[in-house]
């Protein structure tokens, strides 16, 4: 697939129709209009959209947070948490996500000192488990009936670093 084919770029306020939309569409977490907006007023840089096709087709939200790392135990480390990462189902496979994280993981280090990545993943979302691995996250630990319908998430993780 052509690689100027999308074109990744920071969240604006009036995407935000777009995105809660392509977030309906694409995963059963979703999020009020405040939650958004707060995200983006708190991490602007680790907001990001796709766009192909002269609309917005996927995006990535992120929350920084400190605590242990995921990887290294004991150690405090300032992670860069995947709130939420999705591509429409007929702009998948073009390396829309692989883009996304990449650039969302770059900008956390950047502009918040990330230095690891994390998300949380539904056991059965095969899709995306792959996609995690072939990054090059692992699991760190299974949170036992994280999600509302009682599924439970692999928790991800990988140190930023590599994506230099
Ligand atoms: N099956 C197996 N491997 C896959 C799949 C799949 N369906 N999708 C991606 N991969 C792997 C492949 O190795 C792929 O490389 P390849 O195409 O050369 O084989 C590699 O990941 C890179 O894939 P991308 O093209 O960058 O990923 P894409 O843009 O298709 O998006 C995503 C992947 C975000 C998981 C998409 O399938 C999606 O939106 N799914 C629904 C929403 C979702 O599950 N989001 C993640 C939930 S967890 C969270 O948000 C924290
Ligand atoms: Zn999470």
């Amino acid at each position: 697939m052509d690689e100027e084919s999308f074109r990744i770029r920071g969240f604006r306020s009036n995407d935000l129709n777009r995105v809660k939309d392509i977030n309906l569409e694409c995963l059963p977490e979703n999020y009020s209009s405040f939650f958004y907006r707060d995200l983006y007023r708190r991490f602007p840089e680790t907001f990001l959209v796709a766009e192909a096709d002269g609309d917005i087709q996927g995006y990535i939200m992120c929350r920084i947070e400190r605590g242990l790392s995921k990887l290294k135990t004991l150690r405090p480390a300032r992670q860069c948490h995947v709130v939420s990462i999705a591509v429409r189902e007929a702009y998948r496979r073009r390396g829309i996500a692989t883009a996304l994280i990449t650039r969302a993981m770059e900008r956390g280090m950047e502009n918040y000192n990330a230095s690891e990545c994390f998300l949380e993943v539904r056991m059965t979302n095969n899709a995306a488990i792959s996609f995690y691995e072939k990054l090059g996250f692992s699991k760190a630990k299974r949170n036992f009936g994280y999600y509302m319908d009682g599924e439970d998430a692999w928790v991800m993780a990988v140190a930023i670093e590599k994506f230099k």
